[in-house]
């Protein structure tokens, strides 16, 4: 099975139910309170490490209880933490995220040492996983050591997963650079934001593919998933489920995805695993709770 590298953000999230989200200025009181490990790599590696796929992950936390406290809880979940290294004098990413009725959130961040995660920790991060093969990033650190990390990858020939979220442009050349690109339905639109407004996902699909060789997976939730490559553009039907908190639905979406391609499965049954997983990531209260095993993810995969 290929390793598998992430190199994004760390966050502890502040995760609190609410009936509805509160209008400006407006004082709501709240049911459950939890404070839960989250930031979107974090979530893509943990995912990944319980569905069995070996798994680096390359970010920065505090040198804070918060910080300790993911290192701790990294380890427990099978992520190989050499690439974690904890910044003095700093303190841990931090969400703060409303979650309503519906399970829909409304998310704030503060990103702490994620935010340095600059282009000399870049140069340590990729010596520390140059084993790996398979790398997944996000958007939550630094753009510009995103769009290096991507362009150096593809000059050292690795497989590049880039979810591009929270949703911003992004600089062509980095786009064109990419392997898998795992927008949802927001950031498909942020990163075909040249074309009108009315186009419709497959004309979005179609542009981003280009001719190029790289594979757009489009995430739609509990509609499941396009894939768009040179041969056009195919739905893979999502599971239904229960939804109670879609926080980090994408994240284990993506983790499904690049465990699949890890274990060399043909991209549509990656993609159903990556339905799947994020599937099941919905069904409990906070970002990782409900990741699920490989077995689990199966299981529902065979139930259809
Ligand atoms: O994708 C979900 C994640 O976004 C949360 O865990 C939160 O930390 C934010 O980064």
């Amino acid at each position: 099975m290929k390793k598998c590298a992430v190199i994004g953000s760390i966050n502890m999230d502040m995760v609190l139910s609410v009936p509805r989200f509160p209008a400006a200025g407006e004082t709501l009181t709240g049911g459950n309170f939890q404070t839960v490990p989250g930031g979107k790599g974090a979530n893509q590696a943990v995912a990944l490490g319980r569905l069995g796929a070996p798994v680096r992950m390359a970010g920065r936390v505090g040198d804070d209880a918060f910080g300790r406290r993911y290192l701790d809880h990294f380890r427990k979940n099978g992520v190989d933490v050499r690439a974690v290294d904890a910044v003095a004098g700093t303190a841990t990413g931090v969400a703060d995220i409303l979650v309503n009725a519906a399970g829909e959130n409304c998310i704030v961040i503060a990103p702490g040492a994620n935010g340095l995660c600059d282009l000399e920790w870049l140069d340590r991060a990729l010596e520390a996983t140059a084993d790996c093969e398979i790398f997944l990033l996000q958007l939550e650190i630094p753009l510009d050591t995103v769009a290096e990390a991507v362009r150096r990858l593809r000059k050292m020939g690795k497989t590049i997963l880039l979810d591009p979220a929270p949703a911003v442009p992004l600089p062509e050349d980095v786009l064109s650079a990419v392997d898998f690109l795992t927008p949802n339905e927001t950031e498909l639109k942020a990163v075909t934001s040249g074309l009108p407004e009315d186009a419709g996902i497959e004309e979005r699909v179609r542009h981003l593919v280009g001719g190029s060789g790289r594979v757009v997976v489009h995430k739609r939730g509990a509609d499941g998933a396009y894939i768009g490559t040179r041969d056009g553009i195919e739905h893979v039907p999502g599971f239904s489920v229960r939804a109670v908190d879609t926080t980090a639905a994408g994240d284990t979406f993506n983790a499904g995805l690049a465990a699949g391609l890890a274990m060399g499965w043909p991209l549509r049954d990656a993609v159903r695993l990556a339905n799947a997983a994020g599937a099941l990531a919905v069904t409990a209260y906070g970002a990782q709770e409900g990741m699920p095993s490989l077995e689990q993810a199966q299981a529902l995969m065979a139930r259809g």
